[in-house]
């Protein structure tokens, strides 16, 4: 689905003596069945942007088009359980959330209340599950008895069995050892190419923006600082910095490899993968050369 945000502004506690700006002037262009990443120092905003992609939290001014859906201060959508359904958000610390008594029955939670049959609802929920990296036998467990990390890859089947067009992940790994940062960050990934999701992820971890997202937007005191495609954005490590962030450790790597050696690369490596690939023609450069 397409979103259009046009000249978003939210403030806290409106009309009150404790009353905050958190987000002015936002606007993005975001693709149907695009990825993008929204990065940003802490407080800057996109927490309180990605509530208003669901309607949880609404506009003070400025409009969101999402679909068919229109999201604006002056009016309620009507539909807003109908755009719900179709975009599912991953919330910071989702595990919170769980409240049945057993996982099948908290996956099943989501796509009941949208009036899927509860045969339909228990079919999704073993597929979510699986696709989670969790065995069906825990279908029966309490989602108290798991641990936080499978506590989490529950709280994101719920999500999944409710099959969303658009998918909306607040650092959805923060917490998770390595090994399931990577598995939970590749199955959205998989996901959004095999489902033409459009997917939109804040992060911290600049490594994950550069190597999943298609465009990065940098938020900076409530609004966005800077929008480019990954290679535009971390080109320029002072730009980035002056936002508080850094860009991917590769791109470091590689920068320092460049002065040592005292050679250009011809542009940044993103990844692991592209830095490999820079080294490993330099060096047989070289052993060409001495031929
Ligand atoms: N419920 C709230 N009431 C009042 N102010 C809030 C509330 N939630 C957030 N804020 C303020 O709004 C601003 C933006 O907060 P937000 O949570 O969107 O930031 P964030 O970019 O998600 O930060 P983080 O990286 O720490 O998650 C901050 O100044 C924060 O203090
Ligand atoms: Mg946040």
């Amino acid at each position: 689905m397409q979103i259009n945000i046009q000249n978003l502004e939210h403030r806290y506690q409106a009309k009150t003596p404790f009353e905050r700006v958190a987000l002015y002037d936002v606007d993005m262009e975001i693709a149907d069945g695009s990825y993008s990443a929204v990065i940003g120092h802490t407080g800057s905003g996109k927490s309180t942007l990605l509530q208003h992609l669901n309607g949880l939290l609404r506009p003070f001014k400025g409009t969101i088009q999402i679909g068919n859906f229109t999201l604006k201060a002056s009016e309620k959508e009507k539909n807003i359980k109908a755009l719900r359904k179709k975009v599912g958000v991953v919330f910071q610390f989702p595990e919170h959330q769980l409240f049945e008594e057993t996982v099948e029955r908290d996956i099943c939670f989501g796509p009941i209340n949208f009036g899927v049959s509860e045969e339909e609802a228990k079919k999704r929920a073993r597929a979510a599950l699986k696709l989670v990296g969790l065995p069906e036998k825990y279908l029966e467990s309490s989602p108290f008895d798991l641990s936080g990390g499978q506590m989490r890859r529950v709280a994101i089947a719920g999500v999944l069995a409710m099959e969303p067009e658009v998918l909306v992940l607040d650092e959805p790994t923060a917490g998770l050892d390595p090994r399931g940062r990577k598995e939970i960050m590749d199955l959205f990934y998989s996901l959004h190419k095999e489902k033409n999701l459009t997917t939109i992820l804040v992060t911290h971890s600049m490594e994950d923006a550069a190597m999943y997202a298609d465009s990065i937007y940098v938020m900076h005191n409530g609004t966005v600082g800077m929008k480019g495609t990954p290679r535009e954005i971390f080109s320029n490590p002072e730009e980035i910095q002056r936002f508080g962030l850094d860009v991917p450790e590769t791109v470091l790597f590689m920068k320092k490899l460049e002065d040592r050696l005292g050679r250009n690369f011809g542009g940044i490596c993103l990844t692991i993968d592209e830095a490999a690939e820079a080294i490993a023609s330099m060096v047989q450069e070289g052993e060409g050369q001495h031929e």
